[in-house]
């Protein structure tokens, strides 16, 4: 080779290696993972309605540096999908931060790359109480599913629903729910009349149904994923006639998620919930988010918990990078992340130091009519709520 060619070779390389690290100093990357087609399509647009809502209100420059969100479709639930598209993000795209993760099985298939690349995981959904041990760089901005679930059974007890039947998802969350609800409602001396656990894929609601109403329990206690499989779930309540035999749902308020709310009929109204987010909730900050979030997402809907989770892991994300002054170490992230709180559109959260994972109100709410409307409308609440499942 020519000394010319040589010098030639020496300088593109050189201007190849240095181009995309000169390019990254003037970015934040944020790589987000979540289903944006296929039964969970909604997860996603929900997240993604969030990070919009969030950014058209506080721009997309921290710390003079560009946010850029770079939106990665595991179509799941598809938990090798999600770690393929972890690896990607980390490799290729040199993001900053993880977030998204709807769904549990994918959070935890990207909890060991989050582990060994050293990057903050933003959980803005999966509720599985063990997701946040699996990494020390994962921080929830969402729920938990006991910490959601044993407040219904408290309540349950107080209003004397003593004799339960469970449905829930046979998964990770659903199994969560189950146990945190059972256990105290048992410690309570409630009893649990019959347990049924049904495929997180394509239930088939009707003979569960049955069962449920043949135990002749005082309520159903349910957990399932929200979206389409609570529309199921609602419309062969419905169908069976277990209102009408005076069993009562009780549930998390996956059920009555807002953004399906509007299109599962009457049969919701009445049914009793508890949840950390409702979109009825009244604060000048929920005011300030539903209106950010409808100028920004036009065909949205209403937006429901995952939106505001995306919106506050956003504003974590904001916190972070200033904090930092736009170089982002994901030791130094943790670090700012641990007692982070936030005055969130649901009220003021914390992220506990010690597991990483959401301190927050856990509401009461039945669905009513509100203008014409059925809402979650919140009429009592549980301060301080850990997650009861460590
Ligand atoms: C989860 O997979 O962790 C999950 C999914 C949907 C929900 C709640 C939890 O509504």
């Amino acid at each position: 080779m020519k000394f010319t060619t040589i010098a030639a070779a020496l300088a593109a390389t050189a201007t190849f290696a240095i181009a995309p690290a000169a390019l990254a100093q003037g970015t934040i990357k944020v790589g987000v993972i979540a289903a944006f087609s296929g039964p969970f399509a909604d997860y996603g647009k929900q997240m993604e309605g969030g990070i919009k809502a969030w950014m058209a209100q506080h721009g997309d420059t921290v710390a003079g540096k560009k946010i850029q969100i770079i939106y990665k479709d595991t179509t799941g639930p598809a938990p090798e999908v999600a770690k393929r598209l972890a690896q990607e993000l980390v490799v290729r795209d040199k993001v900053d931060f993880l977030a998204g993760f709807g769904l549990t099985p994918e959070a935890l298939a990207v909890a060991p790359i989050a582990q060994q690349a050293k990057k903050p995981m933003i959980i803005m959904n999966a509720a599985t109480s063990v997701i946040t041990t699996k990494s020390d760089y994962i921080a929830r901005f969402s729920m938990t599913l006991p910490q959601i679930s044993a407040p219904m059974a408290d309540w349950a007890v107080k209003n004397k629903v003593m004799n339960v039947a469970t449905v829930v998802a046979d998964y990770g969350p659903g199994i969560d729910a189950e146990k945190a609800f059972s256990d105290r409602l048992v410690k309570s001396g409630g009893k649990i009349v019959e347990a049924i656990r049904v495929p997180l894929r394509n239930p088939e609601f009707a003979p569960f149904i049955q069962r449920i109403k043949d135990a002749k329990p005082d309520a159903v206690f349910v957990f399932v994923p929200a979206g389409e499989q609570s529309i199921a779930f609602m419309k062969g309540y419905r169908e069976r006639g277990l209102a009408a035999a005076g069993i009562k749902v009780i549930a998390t308020g996956d059920l009555t998620d807002d953004h399906v709310l509007p299109a599962m009929g009457d049969a919701t109204q009445g049914v009793i919930t508890t949840f950390h987010y409702s979109a009825a909730h009244k604060s000048p900050e929920n005011d300030a988010f539903l209106k950010s979030f409808a100028s920004a997402n036009p065909q949205g809907g209403r937006p429901n918990f995952m939106a505001v989770a995306a919106y506050d892991g956003m504003n974590a994300i904001y916190q972070v990078s200033n904090k930092l002054k736009g170089k982002i170490d994901g030791d130094a992230a943790m670090g700012v992340l641990k007692g982070m709180k936030i005055q969130s559109p649901r009220g003021p959260i914390t992220i506990d130091p010690a597991t990483r994972d959401v301190v927050q109100t856990v509401y009461v709410r039945k669905v009513e009519m509100v203008n014409g409307q059925p809402y979650n409308v919140e009429f009592d609440q549980f301060t301080n709520q850990k997650d009861p499942g460590k």
